[in-house]
């Protein structure tokens, strides 16, 4: 049976329901490390009525299934651009974005997005901040405690579950962020700049968080980063941009098995080899 409900006058069966909030099932014939995402001959120039910015060239590059992809370059240079038109915010100028074999044009929940700056709602408690997609997919309420509750406990919140946004320090906001996209198992995963916001501690706190949940449960993440450290504790590839307008200049496996030794000496030189590039694009840190 079919059942139909109606959200922003925008009408939702019950198939949509299940492709909403499990989109990664949508793609569950493109095996672990087969490409799903890709992006051909991506150009960006940003045009206002006295000024033309190009703030990506011609990049191309594919997200594999089950990877962390970081990227990182200049501030400046184009990253939040080109997580913008992968997330469908943004109509990129030329190019073409594909996710399994269909074409990304507009947003869709196949596609969840972290931002730096939490975006969450304030008048809803830290639960119904998680539980907000799954409301608007329509999955009925036990199921979507259920699902709450596992992701407070992974995300270390089970106390917080009925405080407001504005009782919690930064790095919980963020923890509520990952949470709340994470439980709509979405295909993938954008994070711009997620732990920007955060002092040193907390950042390296939540960075192993998010190691600590991919390690149970496999997902697909772009994660744009100006830190070299945090791109090389998280990234199973890291691609590395020019400044404006965006080029790729060299993607970068990182070895090794997560949780890594931040200090450990087979990623010094890994480490430099970035750092000597992005210091070489005249950017200061
Ligand atoms: N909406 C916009 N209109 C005009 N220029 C923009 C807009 N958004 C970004 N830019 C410019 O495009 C360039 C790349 O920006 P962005 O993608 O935000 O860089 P990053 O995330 O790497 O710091 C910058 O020069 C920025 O000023
Ligand atoms: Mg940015």
């Amino acid at each position: 049976m079919s059942e139909e409900i109606v959200i922003l006058g925008k009408k939702y069966s019950s198939k949509d329901r299940v492709r909403a909030d499990r989109t990664d099932k949508l793609y569950e014939d493109i095996p672990e490390g087969e490409t799903l995402l890709k992006i051909e001959d991506l150009n960006v120039t940003y045009r206002t009525d006295n000024s033309t910015t190009v703030a990506v060239d011609n990049i191309s590059f594919d997200i594999k299934k089950g990877e962390l992809l970081s990227i990182v370059g200049p501030s400046g240079c184009g990253k939040s651009t080109i997580l913008r038109c992968i997330g469908g915010l943004l109509q990129p100028t030329s190019g073409k974005i594909t996710i399994g074999d269909k074409e990304c044009t507009t947003a869709g929940s196949d596609r969840g997005m972290v931002f730096q700056d939490f975006a969450l709602f304030p008048w809803r408690s830290v639960r119904r901040n998680i539980e907000f997609g799954l409301e608007i997919a329509g999955v009925p309420k036990e199921e979507r405690r259920e699902r709450s509750t596992r992701y407070l406990k992974a995300m270390g919140l089970e106390e917080y579950a009925d405080h407001r946004i504005h009782e919690l320090s930064g790095g919980m906001k963020q923890r509520v962020g990952i949470a709340r996209a994470m439980i709509m198992h979405p295909a993938v995963i954008l994070m711009d700049e997620p732990f920007g916001a955060l002092d040193a501690q907390t950042r390296n706190i939540l960075q192993h968080s998010l190691v600590e949940v991919l390690k149970n449960s496999h997902r697909t993440i772009i994660f744009v980063t100006h830190s070299v450290d945090e791109a090389i504790y998280l990234s199973d590839r890291i691609l590395v941009l020019s400044k404006r307008p965006a080029t790729i200049h060299n993607i970068l496996e990182v070895p090794g098995e997560r949780p890594r030794e931040r200090a450990a000496p087979e990623y010094a030189e890994l480490r430099r080899k970035i750092l000597d590039y992005l210091e070489s694009q005249n950017t200061i840190f």
